[in-house]
């Protein structure tokens, strides 16, 4: 999707979309737009009362022709209702013929901020979004015609407020593209590929692991998970030092299980094609880290994504094998399933080992008991400290990605104890989501701020919403984008 800015709507637009606050039908300018009054009415019959997100289209005589206005509620004119409205507009034209759609503002008595309009174009452009590689028999009538946006009388500030906005939806466009891509396409090295390809000249300083340095550094449990595999497992680091040639001070570390069969503890056949979407985690770091790196945030910040393939094979590790992590704890493997803290425990080590960040936040897709807890509306955050907890929860309202708090405690962190070794990779079927957060707890240095972000009902969706279509969401990457500007950047 093209953005244009214009400083006013031109005259011959064909297509027409004006943003209307809630119950602010009776104060919009309609301008050069004929017959306005029988619109209004038109309007009013169709129930239109600037709800944001709504949407009433009307064909307004025009000389001996015709012209297509489009009604956008904005609601009561915040961020989030202007988002919604871009996404809105997009969901409406993007296959219908049109190819240009000229948004006037000059209509709007209450004109949104720099930074409502930013949003407005960003779910715009995220709302088109596509996955058309493998579709070759799509039928004409189905393909995007909506080319350009052109958004005329944009306030002061647009062209910065926009800057940022456009950095987020390119991350999120890589998240997505991650997320979709099939997994006989989309492995470890694969993805190492593609994310150093995407973020190439933006400044990132790039590490990739590979198994034999894993065996080097002790990372028996994520190489655990990987040794079912054909596939050669990978970390891969983005590291952007936008504040200074100091040390990150905040690490984000991702899951990113490529395929999850469930291993020898495999799972059904229903709905397995999903588990593609399982380095979910990672690929949202893959986003907000191309995205920090495009703005230039003045922040010094790691992303750390941990890429295995979960298989079934003779050379599969076995439940009942007990592995030894990179921290030195020894881990009983009772359920070769729960590999993503396998992996992420390793991770987490091997960053606080090398760059000692302040701040770790880490994203994975882990638990279906989250998707059953949360449904597909809020990830889960389970924090060691109350003020991260909140930065994170605000930056999720802020940012539309929405997460909801969970607790952890000593009494779930005994359920976790093996007989055998230090600790079991999976507790009793109770509070599968917070026994899960309690493994990855311990290994996490004493002093390390951390937050575990359960976003597996959050990656991939059934349905369309505000920002984007059914299958990827990109999920993570506008949250995360939000939380370092404003917690790091003041
Ligand atoms: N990747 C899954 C979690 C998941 C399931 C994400 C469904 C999205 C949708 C994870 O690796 C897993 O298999 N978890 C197990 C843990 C169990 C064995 C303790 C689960 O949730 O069943
Ligand atoms: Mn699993
Ligand atoms: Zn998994």
């Amino acid at each position: 999707m093209q953005i244009n800015f214009a400083p006013a709507a031109a005259s011959d637009a064909a297509i027409v979309a004006l943003p209307v606050e809630k119950d602010g039908l009776a104060r919009t300018i309609w301008g050069a737009i004929d017959g306005a009054t029988l619109a209004a009415k038109a309007a009013a019959a169709a129930r239109f009362t600037g709800e944001a997100g709504s949407i009433v289209e009307l064909f307004v005589a025009q000389g001996d022709t015709v012209r297509q206005v489009l009604l956008v509620g904005v609601g009561a004119g915040g961020e989030t209702e202007w988002e919604k409205a871009g996404g809105a507009l997009v969901a409406k034209l993007l296959t219908s013929g049109a190819t240009a759609v000229t948004v006037d503002l000059a209509g709007t008595p209450d004109k949104p901020t720099a930074k409502a309009l930013a949003r407005f174009a960003a779910a715009a452009t995220q709302r088109a979004w596509r996955y058309d590689q493998y579709r070759t028999k799509l039928a004409e009538t189905a393909k995007p015609t909506l080319e350009t946006v052109t958004i005329a009388g944009a306030p002061e500030g647009i062209d910065a407020a926009w800057a940022t906005q456009d950095a987020v939806t390119r991350g999120m466009d890589l998240t997505r593209w991650l997320v979709a891509t099939p997994p006989n396409i989309l492995y470890p090295e694969s993805f190492v590929e593609k994310v150093t390809a995407e973020v190439e000249g933006l400044g990132l300083e790039i590490t990739v692991i590979d198994e034999d340095q894993m065996a080097e550094f002790g990372m028996g449990a994520l190489l655990g998970v990987s040794q079912g595999s054909r596939r050669e497992a990978r970390i891969l680091a983005l590291k952007w030092n936008g504040a200074g040639a100091d040390a990150p001070t905040l690490a984000l570390v991702g899951k990113g299980v490529t395929f999850d069969t469930g291993g020898i503890s495999i799972k059904g056949a229903a709905g397995m094609e999903d588990m593609k979407w399982d380095m979910g985690g990672a690929g949202a770091v893959a986003g907000a880290m191309k995205a920090l790196a495009a703005r230039k945030a003045k922040v010094n910040v790691i992303g750390v994504m941990g890429l295995v393939e979960n298989m079934p094979d003779g050379n599969a590790q076995r439940p009942g094998d007990v592995v030894t992590s990179m921290s030195g704890q020894t881990i009983e493997v009772i359920n070769t399933d729960a590999e993503g803290r396998l992996v992420l425990c390793d991770c987490i080590t091997w960053v606080q080992k090398t760059h000692s960040p302040a701040t770790i936040v880490d994203l994975a897709t882990l638990t279906g008991a989250m998707i059953v807890a949360l449904g597909h509306e809020h990830g889960g955050i389970f924090a060691n400290d109350d003020m991260l907890a909140d930065q994170l929860l605000a930056a999720g309202r802020a940012s539309g990605d929405l997460l909801w708090r969970f607790p952890l405690a000593p009494a779930y962190d005994k359920l976790i104890d093996s007989p055998i070794a230090d600790i079991k990779n999976v507790g009793p079927r109770g509070a599968g989501s917070i026994t899960a957060a309690q493994f990855i707890q311990r290994f996490v240095d004493t002093g390390v701020k951390w937050a575990h972000l359960d976003i597996a009902g959050m990656v991939w969706a059934d349905k369309a919403g505000p920002n984007y279509d059914k299958g990827a969401t990109g999920y993570g990457v506008r949250l995360l984008d939000k939380f370092v500007a404003d917690n790091f950047e003041r």
